[in-house]
């Protein structure tokens, strides 16, 4: 038998196919970014429920490292916690005027559960068997074992790995490594928020002016739960921008090569 009689009498791989929409209004997608600020000032204008939830949804939809969805944003909504978080935030009008204050949480303690999510909760009947296979092994990927036995030994043989001119993932060898991987990918979803509010005619601030330890004690976080930012999320005051927008010479920071 030839190869091309034997390619003809394999029964036809079954592919999935997602066509790109078209139709896509670029100018609003522009002026969404265009327009998003960082907005310090807020008017006492409630963000309704359905507007707020559809937000964190699309925040949802970031992409995030081999679908594991290290995060969870706290919408702080109760009275006490909130002025609690005002005072972590360092009194910032931004999270004082604010209409609802989120904590974008990067966490690396579920990554197993969500890897096995990611198994169970396959879009397809059954998960395919490469699917399975790699969410069993990708943990190992991002964890670093008890006294970081795991990164210490992941260390070790990377290193043997390179010298023998093996490629490799980007890996957790560290407790630091780990909260960048799940940082990384959190990050990605705030700004889908930011964005989708502005969609929506809300505005937002985006803050890292917390006392850390503070925020983690006021939520019950754990030592793997780590906040990466507050977004305080509102309609925008009149006067709630401070200064027009400004970035440097784009040649600063685009290179083709
Ligand atoms: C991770 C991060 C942390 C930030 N933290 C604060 C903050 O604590 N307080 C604040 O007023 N702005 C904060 N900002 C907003 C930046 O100052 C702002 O994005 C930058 O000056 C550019 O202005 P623009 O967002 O209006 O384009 C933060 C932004 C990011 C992305």
């Amino acid at each position: 038998m030839t190869a091309a009689s034997q390619t003809e009498n394999k029964p036809e791989k079954k592919r999935y196919y997602e066509p790109a929409p078209e139709g896509i209004d670029i100018e609003n997608f522009k002026k969404v970014v265009q327009s998003r600020r960082s907005v310090r000032k807020f008017t006492d204008k409630a963000i309704p429920n359905d507007v707020l939830d559809e937000c964190l949804d699309l925040a949802l939809l970031a992409p995030n490292s081999s679908n594991l969805q290290p995060w969870t944003f706290y919408v702080v909504q109760n009275p006490a916690k909130k002025k609690q978080l005002v005072k972590a935030c360092l009194g910032q009008l931004a999270a004082k005027t604010a209409a609802e204050l989120i904590v974008c949480i990067a966490r690396t303690d579920r990554v197993d559960e969500m890897a096995k999510r990611n198994i169970s909760e396959f879009p397809f009947p059954e998960a395919p068997a490469a699917v399975q296979k790699y969410y069993k092994f990708i943990p190992y990927n991002y964890k670093t074992g008890y006294f970081n036995a795991l990164g210490n030994f992941k260390k070790v043989a990377f290193k043997v790995a390179r010298t023998l001119d093996k490629q490799l993932p980007v890996t957790a060898f560290n407790a630091a490594d780990a909260k960048l991987w799940a940082s990384k990918t959190t990050a990605l979803a705030c700004e889908n928020f930011v964005l989708a509010l502005r969609a929506y005619g809300f505005d937002s601030c985006m803050m890292e002016g917390f006392d850390e330890p503070l925020v983690k004690k006021i939520l019950g976080l754990n030592a793997q739960q780590y906040p990466v930012m507050v977004i305080g999320a509102g309609e925008r005051a009149k006067d709630g921008v401070f200064f027009p927008q400004y970035r440097f010479d784009r040649e600063l920071f685009i290179q083709k090569i």
